[in-house]
């Protein structure tokens, strides 16, 4: 079982097993990440493994800084541009890969692009210590929630990882954006934690959206962030045996009927709900419910993404009756 150590006595324990080809589990200000040296063609193998992720689905590089980066992506002045604005933060380019680059193919799943970013906090500091990129996926195992406290990484990974790294709930809740920068054109890839419209003020252009149903970012799967109960979105009416997720001070009818009910944000607040989305998912699926009926949440600003997530959970699912 892994050993939980709070980030402030753990960064010497971090980098050993990092260096000794590990796999540690870190907080982000986004999620927690399942990081390993993106050079090492073994620990990125221990990744794999431990989520039971598919080796065609390619990790997140995560850097220290602008000069890192550069050593693996090649950058556009737009997307220099964009760097410069938003890292370190959640905000996820996918670049062309430089010629010489030392991060190991499978970390990339042999494309010829890398999705590169530069994380807050001891995460930062951690990749600053080993000098090297770290690919991290989110710490939770493939298809399921992600996870936004170390218990959620413990009770999810902690058969297959030695050591969760403690850095309390993570500030944002939901991943990063994921935006593809190709010359001028900007794509967004996965909506996450920075809202398209900043990128656009920034960038100064329009971000393109994927057509539905396309898979672009090899991960995005239709069925992904997966609760054990069935989830059905934008309810007005619960119906008898369901667990409720809230969003708002407005309550969809016959909340009574709840097996559980939580709220996303009471003062709907869409920073909040993001905070509170995959613990909340966690905490109704454990009251065992068979559905977890979800009230409508505005799909601007970082609504989009909160949205994006809960619809992966709403979707069919393999093996589903
Ligand atoms: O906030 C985050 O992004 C978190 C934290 C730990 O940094 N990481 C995260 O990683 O969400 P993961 O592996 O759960 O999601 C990464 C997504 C996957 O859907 C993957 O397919 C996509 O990024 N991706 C990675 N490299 C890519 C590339 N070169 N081209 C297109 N998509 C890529
Ligand atoms: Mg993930």
């Amino acid at each position: 079982m892994a050993h939980i150590i709070p980030q402030t006595d753990a960064m010497d324990e971090a980098l050993a097993r990092l260096k000794a080809g590990e796999a540690v589990a870190v907080p982000t200000e986004t999620v927690y990440g399942l990081a390993a040296d993106a050079t090492d063609g073994d620990a990125i193998t221990r990744i794999y493994a431990a989520k039971r992720r598919p080796r065609f689905n390619p990790l997140i590089c995560h850097v220290s800084g602008l000069a890192m980066a550069r050593t693996i992506a090649r950058f556009s002045p737009l997307a220099e541009k964009l760097a410069e604005a938003f890292w370190p933060g959640p905000l996820t380019l996918v670049l062309p890969q430089t010629a010489h680059t030392p991060v190991h193919p499978l970390a990339t799943a042999g494309l010829d692009t890398v999705g590169i970013r530069v994380p807050v906090g001891f995460a930062r500091e951690l990749i600053a210590g080993l000098g090297r990129p770290l690919a991290a996926p989110s710490a939770n195992s493939s298809g399921r929630i992600s996870p936004t406290s170390a218990a959620a990484v413990a009770a999810d990974l902690g058969d297959a990882i030695a050591l969760v790294v403690d850095g309390g709930p993570s500030r944002v809740g939901v991943e990063s954006s994921i935006l593809k920068v190709d010359g001028d054109d900007l794509t967004l890839l996965r909506p996450g934690g920075v809202p398209v419209g900043e990128i656009e003020a920034v960038a100064g252009r329009k971000v393109s959206r994927t057509h539905d149903g396309e898979i672009v970012a090899p991960g995005m799967l239709t069925s992904h962030y997966a609760p054990h109960a069935l989830v059905r979105l934008g309810v007005e009416a619960v119906h008898p045996g369901e667990a409720h997720l809230g969003f708002g001070d407005k309550r969809a009818r016959n909340s009574r009927n709840a097996v559980a009910f939580l709220n996303l944000s009471p003062a709907g607040d869409l920073g909040e709900a993001a905070r509170n989305l995959f613990s909340h998912l966690r905490a109704l699926d454990a009251a065992g419910a068979a559905a977890i009926a979800v009230e409508p949440i505005p799909d601007t600003g970082l609504g989009e993404a909160i949205n994006d997530r809960l619809s992966r959970a709403a979707a069919p699912r393999d093996g589903a009756p």
